[in-house]
């Protein structure tokens, strides 16, 4: 297939009437059911029109995707939520208007008009309001809403610049809009508010702690912190090994002396058996003596912009086990360690 590639500026340079010109291009396609990925402040999505069963199933096929993992739909305006959910609790107004536009996804009970394909089947919808005017322009001229789960194949980091859609997707799909990398770097909170109390089923952007603030009470689903559950998964995502990149991933946590400690072992017991290492640490004056290394940041916010680029990157050196240093499971930490969890084969307690 042939894929026309979009090349967009920096936002603040972005000219209102040239940049939506563009983007009415690709929104044309998704209107006649062809896929779009384009930015979000969070990661790449790949679109397609929310209400056309033919066009989401291409999505699926495309990232290799289990059917019964469901997508978030994504609007420009809230007066849409009210179209593709049955119920709108008094919690998801005020949540929408904290929140949004921004990194969170909530989950309610679907309306009719959404097509199973879209939510892999389940009875509740996703539905968020990016923060990025590319993103928010294309909805927008699109004049439907956009199912987009995250523009990667199943399985490997979510894309944080358009270079990475590329790399998976190009061939694949109609159209890729390519703006260079994204803010967040980590996928949107997944919020279930059908239930009581709301249940967070992706940490994200958005943390526990800032929800508390406006719910009360909040639940985090055990699945997320990465402890076996038995009870059924509630969100189908959760069940799936995730973000990984080619080399195995090792987590260590624990207190910074005794992870330190664990490391060094790691990498001698690793380069006996003759395998090429990496580490990712969050402070260069750590010095393992690893094949490469790479720091992704001291504070979270810079950590999470670069984990899934980071993990990418690891695969281009050809590492066969990436150790990575654990981080506290607090505010955006949480979503940091939750996706780290998710990449990795062996989380070990130092
Ligand atoms: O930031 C984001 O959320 C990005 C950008 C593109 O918006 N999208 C994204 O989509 O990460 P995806 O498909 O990679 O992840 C969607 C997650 C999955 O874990 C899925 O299982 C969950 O949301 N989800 C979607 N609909 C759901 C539903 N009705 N009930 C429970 N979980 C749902
Ligand atoms: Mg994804």
């Amino acid at each position: 297939m042939q894929t026309l590639v979009i090349t967009l500026g920096p936002q603040d340079s972005w000219e209102d009437e040239k940049m939506r010109s563009k983007i009415k291009i690709a929104a044309e396609v998704l209107r006649k059911g062809g896929l779009v990925a384009f930015p979000t402040e969070t990661v790449y999505g790949l679109g397609a029109n929310a209400l056309d069963s033919k066009a989401v199933k291409k999505i699926f096929e495309v990232k290799v995707r289990p059917a019964d993992n469901p997508l978030i739909v994504h609007i420009a305006s809230k007066a849409e939520v009210y179209k593709l959910a049955s119920e709108v609790p008094k919690e998801a107004e005020e949540l929408m208007d904290a929140f949004w536009p921004g990194p969170l996804t909530l989950i309610l009970k679907k309306s009719e008009i959404v097509p199973s394909t879209t939510t892999g089947g389940l009875d509740t919808v996703a539905i968020r309001m990016p923060a990025h005017k590319i993103a928010l322009t294309l909805i927008e001229e699109s004049k439907v809403p956009v199912a987009a789960p995250s523009a990667n194949l199943s399985g490997k980091p979510s894309p944080t610049s358009g270079e990475h859609v590329i790399r998976d997707l190009y061939g694949k799909i109609d159209v890729i809009i390519d703006a260079g990398e994204t803010q967040i770097g980590l996928e949107s909170t997944v919020l279930d508010l059908t239930v009581d109390p709301p249940t967070i089923l992706r940490p994200g952007g958005i943390t526990p702690e800032d929800l508390e603030r406006l719910l009360g009470e909040v639940q985090v689903h055990p699945a997320v912190e990465g402890r076996k559950v038995k009870t059924i998964v509630k969100s189908p995502g959760m069940k799936y090994r995730h973000y990984a990149p080619n080399a195995d991933v090792i987590v260590v946590e624990g207190n910074t002396e005794k992870v330190n400690e664990k490391i060094r072992e790691l990498i001698t017991k690793y380069k006996r058996e003759g395998k090429k290492i990496g580490v990712m640490v969050t402070d260069m004056r750590q010095r393992y003596g690893a094949d490469v290394t790479k720091i992704i940041g001291n504070d979270f916010e810079t950590i999470a912009r670069n984990l899934f680029k980071t993990l990418r990157e690891f695969d281009e050196e050809d590492v066969d086990i990436i150790i990575a240093e654990g981080i506290e499971s607090v505010g955006l930490g949480l979503a940091i360690m939750n996706r780290l969890k998710r990449a990795s084969y062996k989380i070990i307690k130092a």
